[in-house]
């Protein structure tokens, strides 16, 4: 985004008049263009009502310098440029760098990289109504971003804005765990529901509505997931609950090996595959013992700003063992509906690799079945695991461990079934 002449100083690392003066003094200089606030006064007045409430405002970081001068008439509006989070960065490095390291900047391209992800329809990806929707926090390159703009495709590019909410940009909203709920809840990953259900959420929430006091200890998400607001994101075991290296202990390292599997990250003789780079690509988990150990430190810093450091590492600790057994719940289930593919009772799909469950599809797996071992991996384990991270004891449990047990009986009942109708 060198085109406007900015210098990539920091606003909060130097100052506003570091910034300031680092800006101004070089001949290109952006042209704050008046008429932009004045004709959108009338067009979208609510959007400069929050602009004038914005830093932003206060420090001329007006409509044209995010939005460009290009347009400047209803007959031009489309030459009105993306707002892509460079923009931002050019000004805010610290946290730019920060956010390009983390999970969060590498959104869109692991949704794309799922496999059936173009078997969706395109208002569910492209049009920010599914999974596009909460994805978009992801970069997106510029050939991407242009192809969507000439599919109709209209918003969703800036990526910063999904906390801090246009046109305020404000960081008093950013700080709060409500600036995460619009994505971290629901199906597969309620850490909303989790958090806001325990005594964490409880007490902050009480704190919101002030019935505690300010100074109350109560975490938010972003103390133990943005400590020091550092916007490189990440977390141990991640979303799939999984690692490398494989276990020590034999029983352990097959279950993990079969759960592999399943993610076809690994074939059914337990070679590396594509997808497996795909994973590394994505960072989609941790691939090294080391990798893991230095997200597992950061929680216990931020556990440790509140409880002892010995009462995190045990509550934490938990949590693994959760993981652990859950995989091994998991790997169970998995080789049931793997022996059906193994003996010709369910026929390899043609879009499948391997005979062997794929939990990659998704929705799109082939029988029944395969949906109840995807519901079990996706609703039920995740469930269980993130539940006991985030201290609540309902959805570890009922709508963790326990649905994971009555998805195993009924996975093995439909198996028998199937076998019985084969003959086999
Ligand atoms: C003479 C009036 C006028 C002026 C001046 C004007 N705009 Fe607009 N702008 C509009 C109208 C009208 C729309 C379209 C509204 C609609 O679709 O309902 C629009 C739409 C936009 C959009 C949305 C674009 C999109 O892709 O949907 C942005 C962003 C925008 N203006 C920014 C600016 C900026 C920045 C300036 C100054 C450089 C500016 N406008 C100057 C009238 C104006
Ligand atoms: C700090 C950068 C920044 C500034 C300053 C800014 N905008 Fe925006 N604007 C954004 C972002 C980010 C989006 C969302 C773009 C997306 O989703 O792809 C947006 C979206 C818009 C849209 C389209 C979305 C809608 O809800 O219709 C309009 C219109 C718009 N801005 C007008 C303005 C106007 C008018 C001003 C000045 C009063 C302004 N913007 C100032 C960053 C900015
Ligand atoms: C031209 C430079 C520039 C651009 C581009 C820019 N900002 Fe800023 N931003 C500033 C300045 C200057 C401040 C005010 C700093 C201060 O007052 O301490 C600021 C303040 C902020 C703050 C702190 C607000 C608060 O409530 O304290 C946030 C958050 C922020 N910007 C986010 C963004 C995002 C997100 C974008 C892109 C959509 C963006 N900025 C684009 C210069 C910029
Ligand atoms: C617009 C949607 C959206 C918002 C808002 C959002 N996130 Fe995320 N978050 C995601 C997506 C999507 C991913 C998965 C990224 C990927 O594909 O690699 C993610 C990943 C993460 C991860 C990494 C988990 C792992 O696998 O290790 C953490 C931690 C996280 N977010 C925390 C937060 C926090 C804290 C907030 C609020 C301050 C927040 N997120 C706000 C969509 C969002
Ligand atoms: C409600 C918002 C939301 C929707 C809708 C959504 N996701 Fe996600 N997705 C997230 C969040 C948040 C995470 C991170 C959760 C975690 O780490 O616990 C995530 C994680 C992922 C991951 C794992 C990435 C990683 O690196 O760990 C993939 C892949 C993914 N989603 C793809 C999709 C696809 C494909 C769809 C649509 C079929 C979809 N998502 C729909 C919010 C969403
Ligand atoms: C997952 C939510 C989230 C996303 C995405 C996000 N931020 Fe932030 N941002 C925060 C939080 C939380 C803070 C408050 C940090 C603190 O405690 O001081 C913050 C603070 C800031 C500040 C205020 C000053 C400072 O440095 O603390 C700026 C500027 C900022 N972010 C810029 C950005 C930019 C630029 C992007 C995109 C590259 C971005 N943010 C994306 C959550 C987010
Ligand atoms: C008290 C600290 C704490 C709070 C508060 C908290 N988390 Fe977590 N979170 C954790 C721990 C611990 C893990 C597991 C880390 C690991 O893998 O070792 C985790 C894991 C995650 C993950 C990865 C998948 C998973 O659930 O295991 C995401 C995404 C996430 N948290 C998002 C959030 C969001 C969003 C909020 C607020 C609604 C939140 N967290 C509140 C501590 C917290
Ligand atoms: C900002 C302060 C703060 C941080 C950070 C924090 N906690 Fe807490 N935690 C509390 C408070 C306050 C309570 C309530 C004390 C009580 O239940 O008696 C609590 C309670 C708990 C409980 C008991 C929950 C219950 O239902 O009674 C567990 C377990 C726990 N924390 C684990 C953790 C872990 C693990 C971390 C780090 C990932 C963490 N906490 C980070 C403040 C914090």
């Amino acid at each position: 985004m060198g085109d406007l002449g900015f210098k990539k100083v920091s606003v909060l690392e130097g100052g506003y008049n570091a910034w300031l003066a680092a800006q101004y003094p070089i001949e290109k200089k952006w042209t704050i263009k008046q008429e932009c606030v004045t004709c959108h006064t009338n067009v979208t007045p609510n959007i400069v009502g929050d602009w004038k409430l914005s830093k932003h405002s206060k420090a001329e970081v007006s409509c044209s310098v995010c939005h460009g001068e290009h347009h400047m008439s209803e007959e031009d509006v489309d030459k009105s440029l993306p707002m892509k989070p460079d923009r931002c960065i050019m000004c805010h490095q610290v946290r730019g760098d920060q956010f390009k390291k983390g999970k969060h900047a590498l959104a869109w391209s692991s949704m794309k990289a799922m496999p059936t992800a173009h078997w969706q329809p395109m208002a569910m990806i492209d049009g920010m109504k599914g999974c596009g929707g909460c994805h978009k926090v992801g970069i997106k390159a510029d050939a991407e971003i242009k192809e969507m703009r000439e599919n109709g495709a209209g918003f969703g590019y800036a990526s910063c804005d999904v906390c801090h909410t246009r046109h305020t940009f404000s960081v008093k909203e950013a700080r709060q765990p409500q600036a995460c709920q619009t994505c971290h809840m629901g199906f597969d990953h309620p850490q909303w529901e989790m958090y806001s259900s325990s005594k964490h959420g409880v007490r902050y929430l009480l704190k919101q509505n002030g019935t505690l006091p300010e100074t109350t200890a109560a975490p938010t998400c972003q103390t133990c997931h943005m400590r020091e607001g550092n916007h490189e994101v990440r977390t141990a075991w991640g979303f799939y609950g999984v690692r490398l290296p494989l276990p020590e202990d034999k029983k352990q390292a097959e279950a993990r090996k079969t759960y592999l599997k399943a993610l076809g990250m690994l074939d059914p003789e337990g070679k590396p595959t594509a997808r497996m780079n795909v994973a590394k690509k994505e960072d989609f988990f941790r691939m090294t013992q080391k990798e893991w150990s230095e997200e597992r430190v950061k929680m216990l810093k931020a556990c440790n700003s509140c409880h002892t450091l010995s009462f995190a590492r045990r509550e934490l600790e938990k949590g693994d063992q959760t993981v652990r057994e859950t995989e091994r719940l998991l790997a169970e289930a998995i080789q049931i509906v793997a022996n059906l593919y193994r003996d010709g009772i369910l026929k390899k799909p043609k879009n499948y690799n391997y005979a062997f469950p794929d939990f990659l599809t998704l929705h799109d797996a082939p029988t029944t079945i395969d949906h109840k071992l995807w519901l079990m991996f996706m609703e039920h384990r995740m469930r269980a695991f993130m539940g006991t991270f985030h201290a609540n004891p309902d959805y570890a449990f009922w709508y963790g461990w326990s649905r994971m047990q009555q998805s195993l009986v009924e996975i093995r009942e439909m198996a028998e079934d199937l076998r019985k109708k084969a003959g086999k």
